[in-house]
């Protein structure tokens, strides 16, 4: 990828190629004095984005978004679908998607094979453990682990404001009292959540990008004996002790690491 583009997130980026293509494609149209259905003008900008986007090296999941971002938006609005509806719908998105374009880590969610593998990693001492779900999402993990294993404490750190509130409810409404969720970045270091120090075992599921700097934290703050789970990101030259292959939809791997 050109210098300038690797400092910009990948989202700026995108946009901005979309940009490029749109310059591009218009210049061609009115050089050439042809003229084009707008959805034809839609593809043309789509089909340069998408190679504009190959050819900066972009990971490879954003070609079809700017294959199709240009013909899909043509095609809403020849749906005449009322501004409202985008309204709410972008900001629903906003809600759940809040910190991705900053932490490159969207919501997905762990699947139950993945939630009843996690209870074999888990003490089975009576003793109080505490559990981490950095980047809890949804709270699944967390309600099922506490229904689960009654015996642990088990906490969430979640950056996004909607999947925050949907967890929050999902564990007082539910009555879990072993269970905690909280608004915040698991980088914050004013949240007293964050320090890894305080738990026998730390989850996280988060995307390749953050998983060097998570590792330096656990190495840093994790006691030693503990367990250190990630869901399907390895940790650059980092081997995992064990690995636990999941016969699931997104055929998710656990990399353990006993601290
Ligand atoms: C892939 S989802 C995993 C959700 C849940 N842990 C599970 O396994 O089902 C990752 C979650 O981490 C959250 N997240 C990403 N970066 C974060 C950060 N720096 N601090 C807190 N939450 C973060 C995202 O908003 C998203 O909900």
């Amino acid at each position: 990828m050109p210098a300038p583009l690797k400092k910009l997130p990948p989202a700026v980026t995108a946009l901005l190629l979309q940009f490029a293509a749109f310059a591009l494609t218009m210049l061609g149209v009115r050089l050439s004095g042809l003229q084009s259905s707008p959805l034809i003008f839609a593809l043309l900008c789509g089909l340069l984005a998408a190679a504009f986007t190959y050819f900066a090296g972009l990971a490879r999941w954003w070609l079809p978004i700017q294959l199709l971002f240009a013909p899909a938006l043509v095609a809403m609005l020849a749906l005449n679908i009322p501004p409202d509806v985008f309204l709410v719908a972008f900001l629903i998105l906003l809600a759940v998607y809040w910190s991705t374009f900053r932490t490159q880590v969207p919501l997905y969610l762990s699947s139950n094979k993945v939630w009843r593998a996690l209870e074999g990693f888990l003490p089975d001492a009576k003793t109080g453990f505490r559990f981490i779900d950095l980047g809890s999402g949804l709270g699944g993990v967390l309600t099922h682990l506490a229904r689960a294993q009654p015996d642990g404490y088990y906490s969430g750190v979640e950056s996004a404001p909607l999947p925050f509130l949907w967890s929050w409810l999902r564990i007082k409404l539910g009555g879990y009292r072993n269970c905690n969720v909280q608004w915040g970045s698991i980088w914050d270091d004013n949240l007293a959540a964050c320090n890894l120090a305080q738990y026998d075992v730390v989850f996280a599921y988060l995307s390749p990008v953050p998983m060097e700097r998570l590792w330096r934290k656990a190495r840093a703050e994790m006691r030693p004996g503990t367990i250190f789970i990630s869901s399907t990101f390895a940790v650059p030259g980092q081997s995992p002790h064990e690995t636990v292959q999941m016969d699931d939809l997104h055929r998710s791997t656990l990399l353990i690491w006993r601290m």
